[in-house]
């Protein structure tokens, strides 16, 4: 258990490996250069009194409260802006800077309410604190004169308020928006006396551009900014360290608690991923784990149309094993399967994965990977001999030429999307390869070098043209391309990317992307330095997803940006833990740690270890399952966190293939879109009830820590535990770390991984082993994980999915920032005041076309279905392109997407629908089916 007054050092870190000794208060202390006095002086345990300064933050020097003497200098410097000198002779208590501090309180608190007793800082407010060390007795100026006491309470934001009338214009909020946020939403208006804090021009925080990352709440050092969960519980009696179980970046969080209560999650300034910032999902977006909605009583039915029946644990699993068993004697071994998730922790997902192949006895397992990021596995394997991203996130700050393709880092992965808009306001140089403007394009004092706005499925021809320009106008790193790669393949890649067909002049017809643009923007990546590349599932769901990821790892290798820190080419991964799930073995054809399923030594070694023997062919992946399912040959699926009625292509497919199933066992919080195809429902556990670890995109694991109790009884791996028990496959692990421990027994890249190491250092990025004991932050160093990079030619292939005059427009999906993947938890946050709804975004030309102005209903048709969306007219998106997000079941995203597929790995061409639009009044058919449908299932849950 954690304290949670964490310490605060006043002012930022400093890495330099050159130190300065000085002397403070008599006390000889040495940091590295550059580093303040203040931050020297709380190093070696002597308090300065501060209030505008913070560790997070840059100092500013505004309070006069931290003021020093300095021998030899002239007048009170501030400790805080002071840097370090060697030799110098610093005095932090004398009785002149007691008095000057105790004069600076007494004129905060003269402006100050005195309502300390019902404060919600009361006990962790710095004023209060300040008060106290500088000993203050009276306010000679009184209470009386012009004050802020009746500044009107900003309570817009659902998550925090803002009460200026306890600001002390500190303007610690202000500087975290700019320098970690990167949002620049607040101001300080006027001056002297009449200066305050603002959101933008004077509006209110929800009208404001603030993003609600919760960094000015972190920074404030009064109450001013407050959560409203502290105002409503009142402070947290104890914490722990857990992460973020949204997106890819891992966030690491302090769950402060009140006995099984969260009162906030506070960003962890420790956190390896995040260093102490937030973003609205992981910070307030909690709320769906205490929902009404989830479900904690294990249940049954025999047929979808059945009322559920809530039944003991016991029953439960008893009857899904029959189930399961049932099917396998009538159907054959190969009839059953399960899908993992990447919201799961590792140990959960290796359990599923090890219930499917020891269990279930086939490999019929795969995970909700296979539709966002397989192709980067299967690219990246190829081409570098890892499938996981090259770099730490970190690393951006050493990068001089940022190239973004397919990503759109502000929304989906928010915090690294700061960072890196920090990296880009330092001067670092900026590429967006993106169909729509998103905000990267021009952001507050960001704005990309070249927006390459390319049609969507054109990613192949856009890298080809890059690297023709690369190689055509000799900017191939020869000498590193002779050192650290097979000089057939390159040779071969060269000859193919030379031919003037990939020019930027013959490929702009098929890109749309003006030929200069691509040749000035090859240019910089090749020659502007560090050069990193960034992407996500702009370039994996798409018919060529993996033959991109190779394009990329080709540009990487012939461009020298790989094997340091500042390059690479680092995925950005969807979900929390989807390399995690990767690496855990959840695909059918591979074993943890990427192991081939017909590789001999490693089935014997698990065969050894399991007591089972293996399938040596792979097993289905999910969209074969479906295919099977529909065939009659595939009757039970037990689906442990994932919905595949909502995020799988086709609805229709997918819907009619799980009622072709005989058991479908869902694990879940919340009666989702699959579970209303199933037939047992075991409650899951979210991330607060259980301990595990999860990985992130830069191949950190992180701990996952149980702050309460499980509601229904048991966390995940335990269900899993237990059903693999009634199917007679022994699992008998007391806790989520003898499961690690297993997996690093049996997985080379994780040998030195263990709960006890991870604690130790805080997270480990794999390869953790004996080679590399601490972990790996940057991968292929000096030499490739396959020993020589291998270039593959990328030939442009368009996909079969074309526009015609029936399907003129092009559907291309995203996320957006407040919400996540199919929204199962940010819908039951207040987060929908930001985003109640998915809406069409579509160019103003084809909007006047068909008559369909902002807000009007419209109906979207494709080769597979109909839905229908509230339209939202704007020029993010070019013309002939339209544009959504597929939080909210309704929408039916998926019910247009189509059944193609990626070549190598089959993740679903989401990317790339071709759809008509036109103005309706009313929703689609496939709507109207699906709140029937729904409805049905509701009176069937609680009858
Ligand atoms: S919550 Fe974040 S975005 Fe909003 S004002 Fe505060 S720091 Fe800026
Ligand atoms: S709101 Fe808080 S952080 Fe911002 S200026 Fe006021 S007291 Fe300082
Ligand atoms: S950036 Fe991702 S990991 Fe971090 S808080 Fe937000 S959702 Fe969670
Ligand atoms: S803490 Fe140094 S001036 Fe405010």
């Amino acid at each position: 258990m954690q304290s949670i007054v964490e310490r605060d050092f006043g002012t930022p870190q400093r890495h330099g490996a050159k130190t300065v000794t000085l002397t403070i208060d008599g006390q000889e202390v040495t940091v590295p250069e550059g580093t303040s006095v203040m931050r020297a002086a709380a190093l070696a345990d002597v308090k300065i009194p501060k209030l505008c300064a913070t560790d997070q933050l840059e100092a500013f020097g505004s309070c006069r409260l931290c003021l020093v003497q300095i021998d030899g200098m002239k007048g009170l410097p501030a400790s805080c802006t002071t840097p370090v000198a060697a030799g110098m002779k610093v005095t932090t208590q004398n009785r002149q800077l007691a008095d000057i501090r105790r004069g600076v309180m007494e004129l905060y608190i003269s402006d100050h309410p005195l309502d300390c007793l019902t404060c919600p800082a009361n006990g962790h407010c710095e004023l209060q604190d300040m008060a106290g060390v500088v000993g203050l007795r009276e306010v000679r100026y009184g209470y009386e004169g012009a004050n802020h006491l009746v500044a009107e309470k900003d309570t817009s934001n659902p998550y925090f308020t803002f009460d200026p009338a306890k600001c002390i214009v500190c303007s610690r909020c202000v500087r975290a928006c700019d320098e970690q946020q990167g949002t620049l939403a607040l101001t300080i208006q006027g001056r002297g006396f009449d200066s305050k804090v603002a959101p933008s021009q004077n509006v209110s925080f929800m009208d404001s551009e603030c993003v609600s990352c919760g960094a000015c709440v972190q920074a404030c050092p009064t109450a001013t900014l407050s959560e409203k969960s502290l105002i409503d519980m009142g402070q947290a009696e104890h914490s722990k360290i857990t992460t973020c179980a949204y997106c890819g970046v891992g966030c690491s969080f302090r769950a402060e608690m009140k006995g099984e209560q969260v009162v906030r999650m506070v960003p962890n300034k420790d956190g390896h991923a995040n260093h102490g910032h937030s973003c609205v999902k992981g910070r307030f977006a909690i709320g769906y784990a205490t929902h009404a909605d989830r479900i904690v009583k294990p249940m049954i039915r025999a047929s979808i149309t059945d009322p559920w029946r809530e039944v003991s644990w016991e029953e439960a699993i008893a009857y899904a094993a029959g189930e399961l068993q049932r099917i396998q004697g009538k159907y054959g071994r190969d009839s059953i399967g399960g899908i993992t998730s990447s919201r799961c922790t590792n140990e959960e997902t290796y359990l599923v994965q090890k219930l499917v192949r020891a269990g279930f006895g086939n490999n019929n397992v795969d995970t909700c990977a296979r539709v966002c990021h397989s192709p980067t596995g299967y690219g990246l394997k190829q081409t570098l001999g890892e499938s996981a991203g090259t770099q730490s996130f970190d690393s951006v700050m050493k990068a001089d030429v940022i190239f973004v393709i397919g990503a759109n880092p502000t929304d989906g992965h928010p915090v690294f999307g700061s960072q890196m808009k920090r990296r880009i306001r330092q001067g670092a140089r900026l590429i967006v390869a993106d169909p729509r403007t998103i905000d990267l394009v021009h952001t507050p004092h960001v704005a990309a070098d070249f927006h390459l706005k390319l049609r969507p499925g054109t990613n192949v021809a856009l890298i080809n043209s890059l690297a023709h320009v690369i190689v055509a106008e000799g900017l191939v790193q020869e000498a590193f391309v002779r050192e650290r790669c097979e000089p057939d393949s390159f040779e071969k890649w060269r000859s193919f990317v030379a031919d003037p067909r990939h020019s930027p002049e013959a490929m702009a017809d098929i890109t749309g992307v003006p030929a200069a643009d691509v040749r000035a923007a090859a240019r910089l990546y090749a020659t502007g330095g560090n050069g990193a590349i960034y992407y996500g599932l702009g370039v994996t769901e798409h018919s060529q997803g993996s033959t991109t990821v190779m394009g990329i790892a080709n540009l990487a290798m012939a461009t020298g940006n790989l094997g340091r820190e500042g390059v690479g080419v680092s995925p950005l991964r969807g979900q929390n833990n989807v390399q995690g799930s990767c690496d855990m073995g959840s695909f059918p054809h591979e074993f943890p740690g990427y192991r081939h399923v017909s590789d001999e030594s490693t089935r014997r070694l698990l065969e050894g270890a399991w007591g089972v023997n293996l399938q040596d062919e792979p097993g289905l992946r999910i969209p074969n399952m479906f295919e099977a399912a529909l065939d009659g040959e595939f009757k039970g699926l037990y689906i442990e966190g994932e919905d595949i009625a909502q995020s799988d292509p086709n609805t229709q497919h997918v819907t009619a293939a799980l009622m072709a199933m005989e058991c479908i066992i869902v694990q879940d919080l919340f009666l989702n879109e699959s579970a209303k195809f199933a037939h047992v429902f075991l409650p899951g556990s979210s991330f607060l009830e259980k301990d595990g670890t999860f990985t992130n995109a830069e191949r950190r694991i992180s701990r996952v820590r149980k702050v309460m109790q499980p509601k229904a009884g048991y966390a995940d791996w335990q269900i899993t535990q237990l059903l693999a028990n009634a199917l007679g496959y022994p699992m008998n692990y007391a806790h989520a770390s003898e499961i690690m421990d297993e997996i690093a027994r049996l997985t080379p890249t994780f040998t030195g991984v263990s709960f006890a190491r991870i604690d130790e250092l805080g997270s480990i990025q794999w390869p953790c082993n004996a080679a590399h004991p601490d972990g790996t932050p940057t991968m292929h160093v000096g030499e490739f994980v396959r020993g020589k990079g291998k270039f593959l030619v990328t030939e442009y292939v368009p996909t079969s999915e074309r526009v015609n005059a029936k399907f003129p427009l092009i559907l291309t999906t995203g996320r957006i920032l407040s919400q996540y993947n199919v929204g199962a938890q940010t819908r039951r946050t207040e987060n929908t005041r930001w985003h109640a709804e998915d809406r069409l975004e579509i160019h103003p030309n084809d909007a006047e076309e068909r008559g369909i102005a902002d807000a009007d209903w419209v109906g979207i048709s494709s080769r597979a279905g109909e839905t229908v969306l509230r339209a939202r007219v704007t020029e993010r998106v070019q013309p002939g392109v339209v544009y959504t997000t597929f939080h909210f079941p309704e929408s039916g995203a998926n019910v247009i997407t189509t059944d193609n597929s990626d070549w190598a790995t089959n993740c679903p061409e989401y990317k790339v629908t071709a759809v008509q639009a036109t103005r309706v009044s009313q929703p689609s058919e496939w709507q109207k089916r699906f709140r029937e449908f729904s409805e049905t299932q509701a009176g069937l849950l609680r009858p």
